[in-house]
C-alpha cells in the first residue's frame, strides 16, 4: 500500500503521545491496524486526503458524527474565516455567544439558560455540576455514554462492570478517587423497573441519559422517566451531544415530546467546530452561580459563530432529513449487498448513525477485512456509517460496487473455500479499549 506516511508518523506518536490518540474510535488499531492512513491532510465534503495525497471518500464515521454537512461546509468556514479575521481572542467577550445562547432557548422552549462548553465530555460535567448544585444531592442515576471525567467513570467503583453496557466492558477507572463509590447508578435502556428501584433505594438527585442510542424507547419508557423524576424532585438530564440534530432541528426528544430540565448538544452543532452547550431551565441552570464553573477558552469564538451558522444552514436545508435518508440508504443497501450474498448481518442505529455486525465468530475479522479492501478501492470504510449531506448517489453506487465484491469473499470464507486469516495482511482491529505499547 502506499499509504505508509500516515503509519510511520503513528509509530512516533505513540512513543510522544501515550494511546496515540486523543479520541479512542480515532485509533488506527480500531479501523486496521498497521495499514490504517491514520492521519488527514485534507479533507472536504465527504473527501478525506491522506499523508500521501491519497483521496479516500469517508463512508465512516464522518469525524465522528461532527460533520452533517460534510467538511468544510463553505458557510460556516466563511463565517469562522471572517471570525479570525476580527479576531477571534479579546478581553471582552464575544456578543456571539449570546445570540447562540437565545437561538438555543428559542429551539427548546422548555429551556430559558445556556453554558457553553467546547468538548461532550465537559459539558456533561458542567451539567451534572449544576443539577447536583440545585438538587443538594449528590447521587446519579445513569443510562449512555457521558464521556470521560471522574463523575461518570466513578460508576466502575461500585459493585460489578456497571458501565459495561454503556461504554467499554472492564474499563478500569484508574486515577478515578475511589470515595466517589456509590454515586452515580448506571441502569439499561427501556427496563423501568430497575431505575425505579434505584429511585426507591437511594437519594437520587438527577438522572441523566442518552434519549435514544441504538433502539427506540418501548413502553412509554420515556414518559415514564420524566414522571418519575417529576414525583421525585429529580433534575432529568438528556445527554444529545450525539443524538442531537440527527432527526429533529435539536434533541432527539422532540420526536417523543417528552421534555427535560437539561440537555447537552455537541458533536454536530458546530459541524466540526469545538461547541457543546448546555441548555436547561432557569431554576436549576441558576445553580451554576452557586458554584465555580469557568474556563479560558469556552470564551473564544470559532465556536459560537460556527454553530450559529451551521444552525442557520441545518434549519434551512432541513438537514437531519436529508441524512436520514442517506442512513436509510445505507442500511437498505447493506442488507441488499448481504442477502444478495447469503450472509447474516443485523443492522442497527438511528440511521444516520448506523452500523451493522456479522452474525458470525469471524465478525471481527471479516470488518477488519472490509476496512482492508475498502481502503485499496478508495473508501474509509468500517461496519458503520455516520451519514451527511455530502454523501451522493455516486459515491453510494461506487461503495456498494466495492462492497458486493468483498462480501463475495467475505463468503466464500463462510462456506469453508476461503481462510479469512489467510487473507488479512495485518492483525484484526480491536474492539474497544486496548493498552497500546
Ligand atoms: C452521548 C454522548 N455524550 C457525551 C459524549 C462525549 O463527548 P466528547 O467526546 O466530545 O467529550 C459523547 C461522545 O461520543 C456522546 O456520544
Amino acid at each position: 500500500m502506499d499509504n505508509r506516511s500516515g503509519q510511520k508518523l503513528y509509530e512516533k506518536a505513540k512513543t510522544l503521545i501515550p494511546g496515540g490518540t486523543m479520541l479512542l474510535s480515532k485509533r488506527p488499531e480500531m479501523f486496521l491496524p498497521d495499514n490504517w492512513p491514520s492521519y488527514f491532510s485534507k479533507s472536504k465534503g465527504d473527501r478525506v486526503w491522506d499523508l500521501d495525497g491519497k483521496e479516500y471518500i469517508d463512508m465512516s464515521i464522518m469525524g465522528i458524527g461532527t460533520n452533517t454537512l460534510g467538511y468544510g461546509h463553505d458557510e460556516v468556514d466563511a463565517a469562522v474565516m471572517q471570525t479570525v479575521k476580527n479576531g477571534n481572542m479579546s478581553t471582552l467577550n464575544c456578543p456571539e455567544e449570546v445570540w447562540l445562547a437565545e437561538k438555543l432557548v428559542h429551539m427548546n422552549p422548555w429551556a430559558d439558560m445556556v453554558r457553553f462548553a467546547r468538548s461532550g465530555g465537559e459539558a456533561n460535567a458542567i451539567a451534572i455540576r449544576i443539577a447536583r448544585a440545585a438538587s443538594g444531592k449528590d447521587k446519579v442515576a445513569i443510562c449512555g455514554y457521558h464521556g470521560w471525567h471522574d463523575w461518570y467513570l466513578s460508576t466502575n467503583h461500585n459493585t460489578g462492570d456497571g458501565l459495561s453496557g454503556h461504554l467499554l466492558p472492564g474499563l478500569n477507572p484508574a486515577g478515578v478517587p475511589k470515595n466517589l463509590k456509590d454515586t452515580v447508578y448506571p441502569f439499561h435502556y427501556n427496563n423501568f423497573k430497575e431505575l425505579e428501584d434505584i429511585v426507591a433505594t437511594n437519594d437520587i438527585g438527577v438522572i441523566k441519559m442518552e434519549v435514544v442510542r441504538n433502539f427506540g424507547p418501548e413502553d412509554n419508557f420515556l414518559q415514564k422517566v420524566r414522571d418519575l423524576a417529576t414525583k421525585n424532585n429529580i433534575v432529568l438530564i438528556f445527554d444529545e451531544c450525539t443524538s442531537g440534530f440527527r432527526e429533529t432541528f435539536g434533541g432527539i426528544h422532540k420526536k417523543y415530546g417528552v421534555e427535560p430540565d437539561m440537555a447537552m448538544y455537541g458533536k454536530t452543532i458546530g459541524n466540526g467546530y469545538a461547541l457543546t452547550a448546555v441548555v436547561g431551565k432557569r431554576g436549576i441552570m441558576e445553580a451554576a452561580q452557586k458554584t465555580f464553573i469557568s474556563s479560558t477558552f469556552w470564551t473564544e469564538r470559532i465556536g459560537p459563530t460556527a454553530a450559529l451558522k451551521t444552525l442557520e444552514v441545518m434549519e434551512r436545508i432541513k438537514s437531519w432529513e436529508i441524512i436520514t435518508e442517506k442512513g436509510k440508504k445505507m442500511q437498505e443497501g447493506w442488507l441488499k449487498v448481504a442477502s444478495e450474498n447469503e450472509i447474516k448481518i443485523n443492522v442497527s442505529g438511528l440511521p444516520s448513525l448506523s452500523f451493522y455486525s456479522f452474525e458470525s465468530d469471524n465478525a471481527l475479522a471479516y470488518k477488519t477485512f472490509i476496512t482492508q479492501e475498502m481502503l485499496k478501492k478508495g473508501f474509509l470504510a468500517s461496519t458503520n456509517f455516520y451519514a451527511s449531506i455530502a454523501h451522493n448517489d455516486a459515491d453510494f453506487a461506487l461503495y456498494f460496487e466495492g462492497l458486493n465484491d468483498v462480501y463475495k469473499i467475505i463468503a466464500d470464507c463462510e462456506k469453508g473455500n476461503a481462510d479469512i486469516m489467510q487473507l488479512l495482511e495485518g492483525p484484526i482491529c480491536h474492539s474497544g479499549f486496548k493498552r497500546l505499547n
